[in-house]
């Protein structure tokens, strides 16, 4: 049996990837042309799987760069950050283990690494400095790539990844602004940083009175058209002996609202559901396929809120629009126009609700859904 084209779960750049020919080409030339670049989008539109795309096509054609993508999503502290950023840099730096012990020896003046190699000394090493030491000297290590730079006179792509995770660090305003610092001099280094909490990381990017304000290019990622959609999922359907006719290939996305992960995981259960040719009923299937796959999270979430904010998003839910008049805050117990403000925000900060044109409306279209069926 041939396997799913539909592809969710993973970062797609190559396989599965569809449309974003204008950002691939923006962040792109962003990134050779040395202009550091933010990415900011809700989770799972597809911030890290366009980046990755971005970083494969400047492997596959420049000479003269070297390339890192870092995840920082697992780091939970500075020390730690250092020292991932300081092994994924010496190891981006060369593809020739001798290389990354001398780089190791050489390009540190204050501090000593500690390097370990692994059962496959081609790919496995690492790298470890003495925790006292590491924080006291880390304009040594934010440097690093620039001096590997220059010293192999190449140019320096870093990526970091949930940058916005930092931003939980104890100390952190210390370490945003020596990253600024050090960062802003390196010529031979460029930088993108993107992460999925929206609001901390227009907090870090947007406000006058943080360091990394006017770093650099800041791009808004959006949603992938659903015209770009249709062709994609009569495509993948197509390319595997299945078809899907345009009509119920539009269908996929409205019902996900051009969500990528979403209309990624619906065409994935319909094509898994279906035989040869695709029906109503294949999709009405997979979507309650999907609900139910996805409902542990959605229960979550609600369980994690107040009741007056699950009452302001019943409030959403049924459109309206004025979420603060007498009328709509005693028709759905909103409590007091203090209580809306405060709710709202703290839902649009965790990024469950969002305020489109004036009007507030759900982030995750699945949730919306499931959240219809779930609350009375
Ligand atoms: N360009 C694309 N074409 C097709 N599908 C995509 C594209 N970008 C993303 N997707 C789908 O969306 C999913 C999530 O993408 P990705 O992990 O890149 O998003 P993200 O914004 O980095 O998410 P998170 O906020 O969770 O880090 C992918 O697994 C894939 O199914
Ligand atoms: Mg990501």
């Amino acid at each position: 049996m041939k396997r799913s084209p539909f592809i969710y779960g993973n970062t797609v750049s190559l396989e599965s990837f569809t449309n974003r020919e204008e950002e691939t080409k923006k962040l792109y030339n962003n990134l050779v042309n040395g202009i550091n670049t933010s990415i900011i989008s809700p989770r799972r539109w597809g911030k890290s799987s366009l980046v990755e795309k971005v970083i494969s096509d400047i492997n596959n054609q420049e000479s003269g760069f070297k390339t890192v993508v870092i995840d920082l999503f697992s780091v939970s502290c500075e020390e730690e950050f250092l020292e991932t950023f300081a092994r994924e840099v010496i190891k981006a730096s060369s593809s020739k283990f001798q290389d990354w012990i001398n780089s190791s020896k050489y390009f540190f003046k204050h501090i000593i690494p500690q390097i370990s190699i692994g059962v496959d000394p081609t790919t496995d090493f690492s790298l470890s400095f003495n925790w006292n030491e590491i924080k006291k000297h880390s304009t040594e290590i934010l440097n690093l790539p620039e001096v590997i730079a220059e010293k192999k006179a190449i140019n320096f792509i870093v990526c970091l990844d949930e940058f916005q995770n930092l931003s939980g660090f104890k100390d952190y305003e210390n370490l945003e602004k020596k990253m600024r610092s050090v960062w802003q001099r390196h010529k031979n280094v460029t930088y993108c940083l993107y992460g999925s909490k929206r609001h901390m990381m227009s907090e870090i990017f947007n406000n006058p009175s943080k360091p990394f304000y006017r770093f650099g290019d800041i791009v808004i990622l959006k949603k992938i058209r659903k015209e770009k959609w249709i062709d994609f999922i009569i495509n993948g359907f197509k390319k595997t002996g299945k078809s899907i006719s345009e009509e119920f290939a539009t269908l996929i996305p409205e019902l996900m609202e051009n969500h990528s992960w979403y209309v990624q995981q619906l065409s994935h259960y319909t094509w898994n559901n279906t035989n040869k040719v695709v029906s109503r009923n294949d999709i009405d299937f997979a979507l309650n396929e999907l609900l139910r796959a996805n409902s542990p999270l959605y229960q979550q979430q609600i369980e994690i809120i107040s009741t007056t904010q699950l009452n302001l998003l019943k409030a959403v839910l049924s459109g309206e629009t004025q979420l603060t008049s007498s009328n709509v805050m005693s028709k759905y117990k909103l409590g007091t126009p203090n209580n809306v403000n405060k709710n709202k925000t703290r839902l649009v900060n965790d990024d469950i609700i969002q305020e489109h044109e004036g009007l507030f409306e759900f982030v995750d279209p699945a949730f919306k859904i499931w959240f219809k069926t779930h609350t009375y």
